[in-house]
């Protein structure tokens, strides 16, 4: 049985019909016409406890909508999310109890209180058993390096002291669903480190279902097995991490230094195989794919035209597939 399932999930927003002018503007304020817009479109997909799912897309492919529709936070247009036997839409309360959220930009803390309180509070709300709840603690502070910060107000941490709070408060009460959206936003490498150390322990000794909407990537690389990707509310790609570099990402970037050149390569050569991605006088940066040629063979081609002094390999990463996917050159 499925921990999270969706059937044909539509979400489809009111929005306000912009009419031009001045005159339209203020026609628009007295009394204002809407049009129908979808965000989501028939989605479907199924999610086992314990699986940890990168939920991802370029800005306003309808991931939050998503999140919101999981979480009950929002009703959908159409279609159903079951999450745990439940639809959180209609079972709000009840499904609260087996979630935890994380939405980057808001708080789920009590602003004016320490961060302490806070916890004490969520231990109260959940009814959190004292031995559970010590023992979280302890651990959420050790991973999370929560020391310092507990006995200081929300309002006085700064952005990365309070999203460790705030992830920690999301799993206090051991929900079997954890949301996390945009959870490493505008964080220093260092606590988003930490932060996807936390929770890969955490599912790992607690079996915890994990969806995590972020547009850094390494997020992914790091804690997610399975991808799922939205584009303009559609699911394009949903499958393994590594079924999904391996389809997508079967070529190498290749950055040459190089000196002597005696010719723009880009602009006189077409070598078939070979993309070429940036050209400076002292540097190429290329493409290609491991089936069609070898780096031996590039290198040769290249040394027709100037001397190679150094070379840097890289095979495709998830950020290079999905920029490429952006830009229309695959299709998923
Ligand atoms: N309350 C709303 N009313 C009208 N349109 C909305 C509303 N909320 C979101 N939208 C629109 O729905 C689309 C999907 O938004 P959503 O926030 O789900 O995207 P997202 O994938 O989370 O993007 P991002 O990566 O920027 O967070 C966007 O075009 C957005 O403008
Ligand atoms: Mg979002």
């Amino acid at each position: 049985m499925a921990m999270i399932k969706v059937e044909n999930l539509v979400k489809t927003y009111q929005v306000i019909q912009k009419e031009s002018g001045l005159f339209g503007y203020f026609k628009n304020l007295v009394k204002p016409k809407y049009k129908e817009f979808d965000a989501v479109k028939g989605i479907n997909f199924s999610i086992e406890e314990g699986e940890l799912v990168g939920y991802i897309g370029e800005n306003g492919a309808g991931k939050s909508t998503t999140i919101k529709m999981l979480t009950g936070l929002l009703t959908p247009t159409s279609g159903e999310v079951i999450v745990n036997n439940l639809k959180p839409y209609k079972s709000r309360i009840e499904n609260n109890k087996n979630i935890g959220a994380v939405f980057g930009q808001k708080t789920q803390l009590w602003w004016d209180l320490p961060v302490i309180e806070s916890f004490r509070l969520i231990k109260k709300m959940y009814k959190i058993p004292e031995g559970e709840y010590r023992k979280n603690l302890k651990k959420f502070t050790e991973i999370l390096e929560l020391d310092e910060l507990l006995e200081k107000q929300v309002k006085n941490l700064s952005l990365g002291q309070k999203m460790r709070c705030e992830i920690a408060a999301a799993f206090l009460h051991n929900p079997k669903i954890v949301y996390l959206d945009e959870p490493t936003i505008g964080l220093d490498v260092f606590v988003k480190e930490n932060i996807r150390k936390f929770i890969k322990e955490i599912n790992k000794e607690k079996n915890v279902t994990v969806i995590l909407t972020t547009h850094d990537l390494k997020d992914i690389e790091d804690v997610c097995d399975r991808i799922i990707l939205l584009d303009k509310g559609q699911i394009i790609y949903d499958g393994s991490k590594q079924k999904f570099k391996d389809t997508y990402g079967k070529y190498v970037i290749a950055e040459f230094t190089v000196k002597d050149k005696n010719l723009n390569i880009n602009d006189n050569i077409r070598i078939d195989e070979i993309e070429i991605l940036e050209e400076t006088e002292n540097q190429l940066k290329l493409k290609f794919k491991h089936e069609e040629t070898t780096i031996v063979k590039v290198m040769e081609q290249i040394s027709n035209y100037c001397k190679i002094e150094d070379i840097h390999m890289k095979e495709a990463e998830l950020e290079d597939i999905l920029k490429e996917i952006y830009k229309g050159a695959h299709k998923c």
